[in-house]
């Protein structure tokens, strides 16, 4: 089972060491102001790597042990729902090499956690054109999906092949085809009809977008699902990023005023 902090909320508090520790962190949490729905862009493992000198699937390794963590804290916090852009469909553009690391180790991650992901009640729900994803991938990502299908925790969505503008357009093919098939009227179409017809379908947006590695971009992410998100910054690397970052962001979150365009009550 995933390590627990909650349990020792008030018995460790005077153990805190420093501000930012994370059961210091953990501590000014408001437990009922968590957002229900955590995007992650998991941006930086490449330069990482660079920077230590290593070659670029370290920095992918490592990034792997940074998703781990923060799956762990959302479950032990129970944050509802977890997205993560995991490949993009212009990450295609990269050499052979790298798109065979990264499918590997997704694979591994997959074939080597599952156990741990069902045993904490994890469904795993990839979205993205998962069809022309590599045989071996298609068929871990399908068999993970297949195995945790009945868990009702976090709901863990992997962006894979996924780009936000090729998902808006498969909504409105799907919602023409019924049109075509008289399933659906023009004049029924609204926001919640084509929201229905995107992979997050029955999902709530996402509250919270994390971004490390200080770029300020939404690279084909989440396109329609973001419009009224917050979105949190941070120069921290991808494989840096640890659950006292994670913290950090839900505490900033909850610093929030958030209106979605209307006016806050007095
Ligand atoms: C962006 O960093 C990251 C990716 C394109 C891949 C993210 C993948 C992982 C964290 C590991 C595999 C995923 C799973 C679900 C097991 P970058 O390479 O673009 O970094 P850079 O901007 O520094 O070059």
């Amino acid at each position: 089972m995933f390590k627990r902090l909650l349990g020792n909320r008030s018995k460790n508090a005077e153990k805190s060491v420093g501000v930012n520790s994370e059961q210091n962190l953990m501590e000014q949490l408001d437990l009922s102001k968590l957002p229900v729905h955590v995007a992650i862009i998991m941006d930086g493992n490449g330069r990482w790597a660079v920077r230590m000198g290593k070659p670029r699937s370290f920095g992918h390794r490592t990034g792997v042990k940074a998703l781990r963590q923060v799956v762990e804290l959302c479950v032990e916090l129970k944050i509802r729902h977890l997205t993560v852009y995991a490949f993009s469909t212009e990450n295609w553009k990269r050499p052979r090499e790298e798109i065979n690391v990264l499918m590997d180790l997704l694979v591994e991650y997959l074939y080597k956690e599952i156990d741990e992901l069902c045993a904490n009640n994890v469904k795993i729900n990839p979205i993205g054109i998962l069809s022309e994803l590599p045989e071996k991938a298609r068929e871990a990502v399908y068999a993970a999906r297949e195995r945790s299908r009945d868990n009702t925790g976090l709901v863990f969505n992997v962006a894979l092949n996924y780009g936000g503008r090729a998902e808006l357009v498969q909504a409105i093919r799907e919602i023409a085809e019924k049109i075509n098939g008289n399933q659906l009227r023009v004049e029924d179409i609204d926001g919640g009809v084509l929201a229905a017809h995107l992979y997050t379908a029955g999902q709530p947006d996402p509250d919270l977008l994390i971004r490390p590695s200080g770029d300020y971009r939404l690279s084909n992410f989440l396109l329609w699902q973001l419009a009224y998100t917050e979105f949190w910054m941070t120069d921290t690397m991808w494989p840096d990023f640890g659950k006292r970052d994670l913290l950090k962001a839900f505490l900033d979150f909850q610093s929030r005023e958030r209106r979605f365009g209307g006016l806050i009550r007095n």
